[in-house]
C-alpha cells in the first residue's frame, strides 16, 4: 500500500513482487486509480485491474470494496486482449461492488465547482455516499435486475434537487442503466465470492498478493481530509474489501517514493515551487515524469515527508519498505528530508487531524549530501553511492522498519532486492 498521497509506484512493485504471487486483489477503489508497468518497451495502464494480471499465471480479484465503472472495466479487458492478454479467465469480481453511473459521474463535477478537491472525476465518491445512504446498486443487483429500474428512479429522485440547484436535468434511468447493463455479457461471467476464494486460497498456501490503490495520506479516515478520496486506501481497507481475516496478512509492504507527491487540491507539507518542483516533477517528456496517469495533471512535489512515513508505519503495522524513483534523485547536490512538523516551536507527535491544522506547521528539514553517480549502474545494494545507501537508512530510521527494496528504474529489472 501507498504510505502517501497516491503515486507513490505501487504498480512497479506489485508487478516485481507478483512473481511468487498467484492471486493479486484490489480491496477499494475504482477507475480513479492509474497503476502504470513498463514492461520491456511497452507501457500498461490499469485502472480497475489488478496491475499483477501482467503475468500469466495470476489470477485478480476485485473486491466488494471497490467501486466499479464496468463500461470503463470492459474496455480494459479488451484492450489487454488486443495485447496478447487475455484476462477473462484470471478475473474474479465480488457482486457486492458498488457501481459507478453516469449519474455520480455527474454530480461530481457540480461537487468539485462547490467543493474543489480536485477529484479525478471519476464518480468515485459519489458513489461511496450512495453506498452508505443505502441508495446504490450493487453489481448483483444489475445482474439480478429484479428492482433495478425503480433503484435507478429512485436515486434520480434523491438527486434531483442537487441537478436543479445546477440548472440541470438529471438523466433518465435508461441513461443510467443503459451502459451498464450492456457490460453484462461479459461481466457476469467475472462473478464469484472473493471472500471464499481467497479465503481458501489462503489457507491452501498460495500467495496472495492485495493490491492498495491511491495512498494512506488519502484514506477517508486517516488522511487528509477533506482532501481525501473516499475510500479506506490504508490498511483497514483490506477486511472489509475482500471479505477476509486481516490477521492473515502476513507481511504489509508500504510504498515510498523517493520524494513526496500529490496531485489534486490539499495540504503537501514539503511541497517546493519554481525550479526546485520542476526538477523532480521533469519536463512531461518520460513516461515516468510526475504527470498523472488517469487525468494527465502535473503532480505537486516536494522533499521526502518523514513525517507521514514514520506516522503511518507505526500506525498500519508496515514490515518492510519498498522505495521507488530513487534515480531521480541521481545529481541533485543536496537533497532535504522532513523529519518532523513544528508548531509554535514545538515538535509534534501526533499527526495533525485538519487540513487548517497541517497549514499552520512548519516542516523541520535535514540536508543530506546527494550523490555523483547512477543508481540505476547498481544492481547489489552494496553497489549504490554511498549517499544513495545512507539516504535509504534516514529512511529506514525514520520507518523504524527496513527497506526490501529499491526501485532504481522503471522497469522490472531496475530494482535492487536486498
Ligand atoms: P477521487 O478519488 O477521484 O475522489 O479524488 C480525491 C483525491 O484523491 C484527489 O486529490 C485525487 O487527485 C486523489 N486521487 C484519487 N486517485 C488517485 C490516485 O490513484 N493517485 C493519486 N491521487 C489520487
Amino acid at each position: 500500500m501507498g504510505l502517501f498521497w497516491g503515486d507513490e509506484g505501487k504498480a512497479k512493485a506489485i508487478d516485481v513482487l507478483g512473481e511468487d504471487a498467484s492471486i493479486v486483489a484490489r480491496y477499494q477503489g475504482g477507475a480513479n486509480a492509474g497503476h502504470t508497468v513498463h514492461l520491456g518497451d511497452e507501457k500498461y495502464i490499469f485502472h480497475q485491474i489488478p496491475s499483477g494480471l501482467l503475468r500469466e499465471n495470476v489470477s485478480g480479484v476485485l473486491g466488494a470494496g471497490m467501486v466499479l465503472d464496468l463500461p470503463e472495466l470492459v474496455s480494459e479487458i479488451y484492450s489487454l486482449k488486443k495485447r496478447g492478454i487475455d484476462a477473462t479467465s484470471r478475473i474474479l469480481i465480488s457482486p457486492r461492488a458498488h457501481l459507478v453511473t453516469p449519474l455520480h459521474k455527474r454530480i461530481e463535477s457540480i461537487y468539485e465547482k462547490l467543493l474543489g478537491i480536485g477529484t479525478t472525476l471519476r464518480g468515485i465518491g459519489p458513489t461511496y455516499a450512495d453506498k452508505y445512504t443505502r441508495l446504490g446498486i450493487r453489481l448483483g443487483e444489475l445482474i439480478y435486475q429484479k428492482d433495478i429500474n425503480n433503484k435507478a428512479q429512485q436515486l434520480i429522485n434523491t438527486h434531483r434537487p442537487i441537478f436543479e440547484a445546477a440548472g440541470e436535468t438529471p438523466p433518465t434511468s435508461d441513461e443510467i442503466l443503459g451502459p451498464l447493463l450492456e457490460t453484462l455479457p461479459i461481466i457476469s461471467e467475472l462473478v464469484g465470492d472473493v471472500s471464499l476464494f481467497l479465503t481458501e486460497a489462503i489457507h491452501s498456501g498460495k500467495s496472495v498478493l492485495i493490491e492498495g490503490a491511491q495512498g494512506s495520506m488519502l484514506d477517508i479516515d486517516w488522511g487528509t481530509y477533506p482532501f481525501v478520496t473516499s475510500s479506506s486506501t490504508a490498511f483497514s481497507g483490506i477486511a472489509s474489501g475482500l471479505g477476509i481475516d486481516p490477521r492473515l496478512v502476513s507481511e504489509v509492504i508500504g510504498l515510498v517514493k523517493a520524494f513526496t507527491t500529490r496531485v489534486g487540491n490539499g495540504p503537501l507539507p514539503t511541497e517546493l515551487f519554481g525550479e526546485e518542483v520542476e526538477r523532480l516533477r521533469g519536463s512531461g517528456e518520460h513516461d515516468w515524469d510526475e504527470f498523472g496517469s488517469t487525468t494527465g495533471r502535473p503532480r505537486r512535489c516536494g522533499w521526502l515527508d518523514g513525517s507521514v512515513l514514520a506516522t503511518n508505519c507505526q500506525r498500519w503495522g508496515v514490515d518492510k519498505l519498498f522505495v521507488t524513483k530513487m534515480d531521480v534523485l541521481d545529481g541533485i547536490e543536496n537533497i532535504k528530508i522532513c523529519n518532523a512538523y513544528k508548531k509554535d516551536g514545538k515538535v509534534l507527535c501526533a499527526y495533525p487531524s485538519t487540513a487548517a491544522m497541517l497549514d499552520e506547521i512548519e516542516p523541520v528539514y535535514e540536508e543530506l549530501s546527494g550523490w555523483s553517480g547512477r543508481v540505476s549502474e547498481a544492481s547489489k545494494f552494496d553497489e549504490l553511492p554511498e549517499n544513495a545507501k545512507y539516504y535509504i537508512k534516514r529512511i529506514e530510521q525514520l520507518a523504524g522498519c527496513p527497506v526490501g527494496w529499491v526501485s532504481t528504474g522503471p522497469h522490472r529489472k531496475d530494482t535492487i532486492i536486498r
